[in-house]
Parts: structure tokens; C-alpha cells; sequence
């Protein structure tokens, strides 16, 4: 069997009488250095984002806010997720396909990545993505 393309993982969540406070780190949910932060937000209805892939890049999606659908395609098979807790972290890895869809208007999407931006990690048409993972 092939490994799933969807790789959730928990985030630890230390909740009190005040609320809560949730962690990302080096050797907890975070496999990676951190070398950047982003985050997706304010996304007009009916948008749909991403439509690329990456050729070293690996992140950690979480959704802080709202809810949004995560579609990963590895050249074969394609997986959905919905991301719609803070508890909760998507990573993503290189040769994946990545299209992000169904933001809710309160959506915030925090990007944790390894490497700084670099148009040159991208592939962002999908049948050279195509020819990339399949030789
Ligand atoms: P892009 O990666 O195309 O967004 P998405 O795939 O989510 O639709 O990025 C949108 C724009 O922002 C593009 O002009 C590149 C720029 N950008 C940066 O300058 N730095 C970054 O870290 C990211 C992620 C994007």
C-alpha cells in the first residue's frame, strides 16, 4: 500500500479556565526548522488558491481560524482534508500537488516552511508537475 498523502498531526493544546494556547515545535509537530512564516487570510468567497507544487519544500499547514479544504495530488491519487481546528496540523512535503479550497470568509491558513520563498521551488503548471513525479 502506498503512504497516505494526507499527514495530519496533533497539536498540543494547553487550555485553562482562560482559553487556549497552541504549540509548534522542533521536535514536537515540527519535523523541520522554521525558515518562514505566512499566513492566508481575508480570501474573498469563492476563491480558490495554490495550484502548484514544490520541488524541496516541506511546510506545516494549520488552520488558526475558519475552515478550508486541502486537495493533494501526487501525480496518481488525490486526497481531500478539511482543515478547520487549531488542533490540528496538515504537512506537506515536496511532489505534491496542493489546491486550497472552500475558505470560509473568517479562514486563517498559518504556512510553517522550511525554506525562505523561491519562485524557483514551484511548479505551478499541472502537467509539468505530472512529467516531474512520474519521469
Ligand atoms: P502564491 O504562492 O502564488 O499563493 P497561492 O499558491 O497560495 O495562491 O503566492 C502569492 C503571491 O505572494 C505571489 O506573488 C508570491 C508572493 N509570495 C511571497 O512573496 N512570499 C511568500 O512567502 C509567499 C508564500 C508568496
Amino acid at each position: 500500500m502506498s503512504a497516505p498523502l494526507v499527514q495530519l498531526v496533533n497539536i498540543p493544546q494547553h487550555g485553562d479556565t482562560r482559553g487556549k494556547l497552541s504549540v509548534a515545535e522542533l521536535g514536537g509537530v515540527l519535523p523541520f526548522a522554521v525558515r518562514r512564516v505566512y499566513w492566508i487570510h481575508g480570501t474573498k468567497l469563492g476563491v480558490s488558491r495554490g495550484f502548484h507544487a514544490h520541488k524541496k519544500l516541506r511546510q506545516l499547514y494549520v488552520c488558526v481560524s475558519g475552515s478550508v479544504r486541502l486537495s493533494l495530488f501526487d501525480g496518481h491519487r488525490e486526497e481531500s482534508v478539511v482543515l478547520d481546528s487549531s488542533a490540528k496540523g496538515l504537512l506537506i512535503g515536496p511532489g505534491l500537488w496542493r489546491e486550497m479550497h472552500d475558505f470560509s470568509p473568517d479562514c486563517v491558513l498559518m504556512v510553517f516552511a522550511d525554506a525562505e520563498y523561491d519562485e524557483a521551488d514551484y511548479i505551478r503548471d499541472r502537467e509539468a508537475f505530472i512529467r516531474h513525479v512520474t519521469g
